[in-house]
């Protein structure tokens, strides 16, 4: 739920992505029939579009805490046995040295490129044998969403007494899952 509303967020913030991701769509749609899971590798944009929201403001920003089950050492960090150990997903998502403007929206940043998206969804779901076993579940109802939505819908901010378009003031609830 956290990560289809920040597309909604993305997609009002970001109209001219929108709009490049409903030409693809409509570039490839055939008659009477909305898109299916099956039809990704036609829709690189709209696949880079899902991927930069899970980069953008990813929902489970600290992973869940694991435990260390023997002893470690990590970049020169000694880590005993029963360390909690806290992944910062927030920080690889936004360090700057990996991602060029890391708090900007920005699909084009993966090329389109598979495994460059890949790098996003083996993190955002977190690590080992306890990564998140809803990824599967989570990821086709996003697209089921997503694809759904852009290919149906313009979706536009909201309007001021004025008449005049205005991004709401997002703020995220704070939390393991934002
Ligand atoms: C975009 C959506 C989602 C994201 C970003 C996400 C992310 C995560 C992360 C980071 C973890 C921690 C993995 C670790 O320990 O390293 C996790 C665990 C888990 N997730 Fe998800 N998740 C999502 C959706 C779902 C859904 C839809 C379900 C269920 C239908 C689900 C069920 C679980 C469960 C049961 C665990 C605990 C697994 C364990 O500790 O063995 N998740 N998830």
């Amino acid at each position: 739920m956290s990560t289809a509303l920040t597309f909604f967020l993305a997609i009002i913030s970001h109209l001219e992505v929108q709009e490049k991701a409903h030409k693809e769509i409509i570039s490839v749609i055939r008659p009477n029939r909305l898109l299916i899971i099956a039809d990704k590798d036609s829709l690189p944009y709209v696949f880079s579009l899902v991927t930069e929201v899970m980069r953008w403001n990813s929902a489970v920003p600290l992973g869940v805490p694991h435990v260390l089950s023997q002893d470690d050492v990590y970049e020169g960090w000694d880590l005993p046995k029963n360390t909690l150990v806290m992944p910062n997903i927030w920080h690889m998502f936004h360090d700057p040295e990996v991602y060029d403007d890391p708090m900007s929206f920005i699909p084009e940043r993966y090329n389109g490129d598979d495994l460059e998206m890949r790098k996003i969804t083996d993190l955002a779901f977190g690590f080992g044998r306890r990564a998140c076993p809803g990824f599967y579940f989570a990821e086709g109802t996003l697209y089921a969403i997503v694809l759904t939505v852009l290919t149906c819908c313009e979706v536009l901010p909201e309007l001021d007494d004025e008449g005049k378009s205005f991004i709401p003031n997002v703020i995220y609830t704070p939390g393991g899952i934002r």
